[in-house]
């Protein structure tokens, strides 16, 4: 048993944050976010529920399905509404789906562990599975502290999936952890997220590249076969660093956060929905999905695309 993608679609606030606004407010530039970050702007507002309802829902419709043939959703998110119960069963019950739904939280590695989760239990009952990632980083980020504010912002992206009998689309992946690192990015409990960027950015580009390797060298993939990298927006030169050492062509990155900042699980799906609406993939083409995030997490996974 495999799976096939039917549908995706994204949502984002419609408040636009740009640098030039931060500027007024933090002791930064638009030159030192753009150079630094590659971020130019993000979208601020909305809840996750309001996010992952309108990515879903625009999945649902690309995919032409009815919601109630949907019999199971998993919501990958680290900034739930409340905490109980979980956030995705006021999206179940916005978007009149059937069977259950869950939240997960593998932070910005989030929506890669969800569509693994997803291909491995539709082996064992569900047909066609809703994976969502949303967030409103928005809401954990303090706003006077120049070292996070510039970076985060809102948003959700979705993607319908359903069983097939054979191989499916997704070819390889893996997923991982390195608990010693869980300290050097943390929020608590109604506090503000905490990074030490530097340490972060060292990590992020060496579990990267190794799990991407990892993905590759399961499938039989030589990276130059990868047409397209569909990796964390976190920040521009982590994606460059990453590319260079996998030897992955820079040009074959998809590219988001200059207009949405960094949203954590929703980063990845609107990557990918960004490529696909701009007529970047062609039927065959293997594409690398590549997250990593607070835990300190990360999963890469291989996909065979197929419209
Ligand atoms: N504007 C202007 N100056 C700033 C700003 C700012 N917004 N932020 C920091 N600086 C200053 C620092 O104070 C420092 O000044 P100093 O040299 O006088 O001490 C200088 O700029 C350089 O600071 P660094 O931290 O070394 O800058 P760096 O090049 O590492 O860039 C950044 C910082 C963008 C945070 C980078 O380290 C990064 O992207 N790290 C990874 C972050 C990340 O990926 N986080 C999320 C992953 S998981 C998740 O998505 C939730």
């Amino acid at each position: 048993m495999g799976m096939r993608i039917l549908g995706w679609g994204t949502a984002l606030p419609d408040k636009v944050v740009t640098n030039a606004d931060l500027e007024k407010t933090l002791e930064t530039s638009d030159e030192w976010i753009v150079e630094r970050s590659g971020i130019r702007e993000r979208r601020i507002g909305d809840s996750t529920t309001d996010l992952a309802v309108g990515a879903g829902r625009a999945a649902i419709g690309k995919a032409g399905v009815d919601p109630a043939s949907i019999d199971l959703m998993i919501l990958a998110t680290t900034t739930p509404d409340q905490q109980v119960p979980a956030t995705s069963a006021q999206v179940h019950h916005e978007l009149q789906l059937s069977g259950g739904a869950f939240d997960l939280n593998a932070a910005c590695s989030g929506f890669v562990y969800a569509l693994v989760t997803a291909n491995a239990l539709l082996s064992t009952g569900p047909k066609r599975i809703l994976v969502v990632g949303a967030e409103t980083l928005s809401r954990i980020t303090d706003w006077t502290d120049r070292n996070t504010a510039v970076l985060f912002g809102d948003g959700g992206g979705a993607i319908v999936v359903e069983s097939v009998p054979d191989e499916g689309q997704l070819l390889a992946w893996d997923l991982g952890l390195d608990a010693e690192a869980r300290h050097i990015l943390q929020a608590d409990h109604g506090g503000y997220i905490k990074m030490d960027g530097r340490e972060v950015f060292k990590r992020a580009v060496r579990v990267m590249v190794d799990s991407a390797k990892r993905t590759l060298e399961q499938a039989k993939v030589r990276p130059e076969e990868v047409k397209l990298l569909v990796p964390h927006q976190a920040n521009i030169r982590i994606i460059q660093s990453a590319c260079d050492r996998l030897g992955i062509d820079r040009e074959k990155a998809a590219l988001v956060m200059h207009r949405t900042g960094n949203t954590s699980s929703a980063s990845i799906p609107l990557a990918l929905v960004d490529a696909i609406e701009q007529g970047r993939l062609e039927d065959g083409d293997l594409v690398l999905l590549a997250g990593f995030g607070a835990g300190m997490t990360w999963g890469t996974a291989l996909i065979r695309w197929q419209a």
